[in-house]
């Protein structure tokens, strides 16, 4: 699987899309797959939803896309591929009449078929994201400028069939950023609003961006910006939940190679919900959704200690959830081992250093009886005067989903190939440790 798609609450439960290859762990072939939840913990597969029609404007792909509730009708929302290199990208709609368990497409698809002509080419042109304000439904379609960088426009229909370009709603410099912007959200939080895209191509490649400001007669204005998840979530995708919540989706990728993946047999994953806010500095902020909590097993709890040097904790496991606090003073230092083996050949090391302001995020493996690392990240992560270092991880095999004071997400992918690389280390220097939890999580399925 890859992208999210058609994420929506209906009738209570929650279905979510994927982007699948139902021939194969690659990427190819593009339907979408389908899965239901009533608590976005616990999932059922559903028969595939979308499959390309040949001869049809998606014949070479059902690429991503969303759901909405057209006054009691699902319909689904997504962009058609068309030629050997996808070079032909048009927007497609599909409604159900039985519970959104099959889907017919609209005869009169494409719906938009033109890449807005500013846009200077006509190859990048998709992945709509639709929502209703008074008597519009407006579109965001994730695009480029020709060599002025990734770019998202925006369209505005009364019926969900004919629709008007407006204007570009957001164009990004292709310097900075991106050549492509694909994937975008664009939603209110607050009373501000926010626009989510996922970068390809250029520097900021494969990284999640967020840009939080104002809109107002189908303008937007940013006032400020970050990044959503520094490592492998990429094409996340939002939805509003029927208790207002906005929670978001986000596709974990692959970071093994090509061989290693087919090999394995899948390929691809969804990051645990995440439920979307804003704090005062208008920083986009993010926490596993509640229902985690209700399936935590076994709890393990370390209160007030002085770190100085490592402790391997008493607890074991490759699926847990954790959270700790830590009071660093001004040149301490602070972390967590995790999925360690017993002899330290492996392990991702989250550590914090309060002198440089910076998480760095190391993975260590095996390399010919030597450990060594195979990935780092430098994160600036500034703490306000007084305010904790506060970390939850959640460990899942091959997944371990950082978020750091509610704003600063990194979320790797790390494989561990030995059963005992399941240990747990604390360690710190000049740091007091407030209170650390982790909790055994037991299988869901
Ligand atoms: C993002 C993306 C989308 C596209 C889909 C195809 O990962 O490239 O832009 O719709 O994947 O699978």
């Amino acid at each position: 699987m890859n992208d999210p798609n058609g994420a929506i609450q209906w009738e209570g439960e929650y279905h979510l899309f994927y982007q699948h290859n139902p021939n194969g762990p690659l990427w190819g072939d593009i339907h979408w797959g389908h899965a239901v939840s009533k608590d976005l913990i616990h999932w059922t597969d559903w028969p595939m939803a979308l499959a390309p029609t040949p001869g049809g404007p998606d014949e070479a792909g059902v690429f991503s896309g969303c759901a909405v509730n057209n006054n009691g009708q699902p319909m689904l929302i997504y962009t058609g591929t068309r030629g050997a290199r996808h070079e032909i990208q048009t927007q497609c709609i599909a409604t159900s009449d039985d519970g959104l368990l099959t889907w017919k497409k609209y005869d009169g698809n494409p719906v938009i078929s033109e890449v807005p002509a500013e846009s200077g080419q006509t190859r990048d042109f998709r992945d709509p994201f639709v929502w209703k304000e008074g008597d519009y439904w407006y579109m965001v379609l994730g695009s480029r400028i020709n060599e002025v960088g990734g770019a998202v426009f925006l369209y505005r229909s009364t019926n969900l069939t004919t629709w008007e370009y407006l204007n570009p709603l957001l164009t990004g410099d292709i310097k900075e950023s991106a050549v492509i912007w694909e994937c975008p959200n664009f939603f209110k939080l607050g009373d501000k609003w926010v626009l989510i895209i996922s970068a390809h191509f250029g520097t900021a490649t494969g990284s999640v961006l967020y840009y939080v400001g104002d809109y107002a007669n189908q303008r937007f204005t940013p006032t400020s910006q970050g990044v959503l998840d520094f490592d492998s979530l990429y094409a996340p995708l939002s939805f509003l939940d029927d208790s207002g919540q906005r929670v978001m989706y986000g596709w974990l990728r692959e970071t093994r190679p090509a061989p290693e993946q087919s090999q394995a047999g899948w390929s691809g994953v969804q990051a645990i919900p995440r439920v979307l806010g804003l704090d005062s500095q208008n920083r986009l902020t993010m926490k596993p959704v509640e229902a985690l909590k209700s399936i935590r097993g076994q709890a393990h709890h370390v209160g007030t200690t002085s770190l100085n040097g490592e402790q391997v904790l008493a607890v074991r496991g490759q699926a847990l959830d954790i959270e700790a606090r830590f009071a660093p003073a001004a040149d301490g230092a602070a972390g967590l081992k995790v999925l360690c083996a017993e002899d330290e050949s492996s392990y991702l090391n989250i550590q914090y250093d309060a002198a440089t302001q910076r998480l760095i995020i190391r993975n260590v493996v095996p390399d010919f009886g030597q450990a060594v690392i195979a990935h780092v990240r430098e994160i600036p992560h500034v703490l306000a005067a007084g305010e904790l270092l506060e970390l939850r991880v959640l460990v899942d095999g091959s997944v371990v989903e950082i978020i750091v004071n509610e704003r600063t997400s990194v979320t790797s992918r790390v494989y561990p190939s030995r059963s005992d690389s399941n240990q747990v280390r604390l360690w710190g220097k000049q740091t007091e440790l407030r209170s650390l939890d982790i909790w055994e999580m037991p299988s869901i399925w």
